[in-house]
């Protein structure tokens, strides 16, 4: 059987509350999950490291626990980046045919580095250069303008940038827990891989993947990414507020949300009742949970109404047919899509990993949705025989060519 004999991909998300590790099987078809593995972490806040041992820690250890559940050894990985040091925007180029009015690889790879020749803090690195369309003459939309007739030849890009210190800081603790790094990706990103349709992409979406620093989004119309944005709040912060409300350990309002915990207080019933845990030897007690909602709403409302500003900043509010779709572990939180289709006055579903085969019931949460997606990325990668090595090897623009179409296609 061909997928047998793939080669092995893995997908590695180190988050604000836990590292994912995911290992798959390039199929013809996309990937095969072979295993998992998940430890919580100390060493990450929002995005960036900062506790490098506790870090390199929780990524051996969920490697480990990936390697037994696969009995395969893992040398390398794919790795998510995210973070409110994440900086994006859209950019635009154009340069005249220059051979025989037919564009050519070079035409395409002249334009796209002109699109992302922009001037750049000595700090800041180009991640991504995602193709949205190239226009040749007038004609817009243009997916791959090669051996088009013209004379002008337009394109539009997105642009993703990072923070050298921090993404220096996070390759660190990978090379420390001695993985090579094959890739690195911006999370919502690989995320996005993981869980939404095509036509979800195509009619005009926007991801949030809800973590426990961040939330990420990642707006998508006409199969191609328009914007993308870092919220410094997440899940951390409700569990936060719930231990602050009811003055109980962070550890205890961690459960208590999880178990409990409602976004929505008009689906508590009012006579629900829920255990608060015992403090200093007090035994436990019982509360309304209509009462943690009442914590919990107001900042989880909080959080979508400043991502429901970026959306409208970005111009993109009318073009997203197929509405929201949440994800990561901050989206399992009860009543989130009642919560968001009351702010956002869009439709909201939730997503986990989809478009996967092998042994997908150990990844199927959307706590998994970026590791599942830099798995899927990677074979995409692969596909088109390209990883960053490669990217910055001698021989230069033909690869960067094939990278910047295969991450538009
Ligand atoms: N069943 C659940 N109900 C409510 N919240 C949950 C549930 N499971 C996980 N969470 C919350 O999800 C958050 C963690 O999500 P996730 O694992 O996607 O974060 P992360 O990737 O580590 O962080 P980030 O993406 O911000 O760097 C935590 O705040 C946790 O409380
Ligand atoms: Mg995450």
């Amino acid at each position: 059987m061909e997928s047998a004999t793939g080669p092995v991909i893995t997908g590695l998300d180190i988050g604000s509350s836990k590292v994912a590790t995911v290992i798959a099987r390039k199929t013809p078809e996309g990937v095969e999950i072979l295993g998992m593995g998940i430890c919580p972490t100390e060493g990450m806040r929002k995005g960036s490291v900062v506790n490098v041992d506790a870090t390199v820690k929780s990524i051996r250890q969920s490697v480990s626990e990936a390697e037994k559940m696969t009995g395969l050894p893992v040398s390398s990985a794919l790795v998510g980046v995210s973070g409110p040091l994440i900086k994006s925007f859209n950019s635009h180029a154009a340069v005249s045919v220059r051979n025989e009015r037919e564009v050519t690889d070079t035409d395409v790879a002249r334009v796209l580095d002109l699109a992302k020749a922009v001037e750049l803090p000595a700090d800041r690195e180009i991640l991504h250069v995602l193709t949205q369309e190239f226009i040749v003459d007038d004609m817009p939309g243009i997916k791959d303008p090669r051996g088009m007739t013209g004379i002008r030849l337009d394109a539009r890009v997105h642009v993703v940038t990072d923070d050298l210190p921090s993404t220096r800081n996070l390759v660190r603790c990978v090379e420390k827990a001695e993985i090579n790094i094959v890739d690195i990706v911006l999370s919502p990103l690989a995320s996005a891989e993981a869980v939404l349709t095509p036509e979800e992409r195509e009619v005009g979406v926007a991801l949030l993947d809800f973590g426990g620093g961040t939330v990420d989004m990642a707006i998508f119309y006409d199969g191609a990414l328009r914007h993308t944005f870092v919220l410094p709040l997440g899940g951390g912060n409700i569990t936060a507020d719930v231990a602050v409300g009811l003055r109980i350990p962070a550890a205890d309002a961690e459960s208590l949300k999880i178990a409990s915990g409602c976004a929505a207080i008009q689906k508590v019933r009012r006579d629900e009742l829920v255990e608060l845990p015992g403090v200093g030897g007090r035994q436990p007690r019982p509360i309304r949970r209509q009462y943690l909602s009442e914590i919990i709403e107001p900042r989880a409302e909080e959080i979508f109404t400043l991502l429901r500003k970026e959306i409208l900043r970005s111009g993109f509010e009318e073009m997203l047919g197929a509405g929201i779709v949440l994800t990561g572990g901050g989206s399992r939180l009860d009543g989130l899509p009642d919560l968001g289709e009351r702010v956002f006055h869009l439709p909201v579903r939730r997503g986990g990993p989809i478009g996967i085969g092998g042994v997908v019931e150990v990844v199927n949460s959307p706590t998994f949705a970026t590791a599942v997606g830099l798995a899927l990325y990677g074979a995409k990668l692969a596909e088109s025989g390209m990883g960053r090595a490669e990217e910055e090897a001698p021989g230069g623009w033909m690869a960067r060519v094939k990278q910047i179409l295969s991450e538009f296609f």
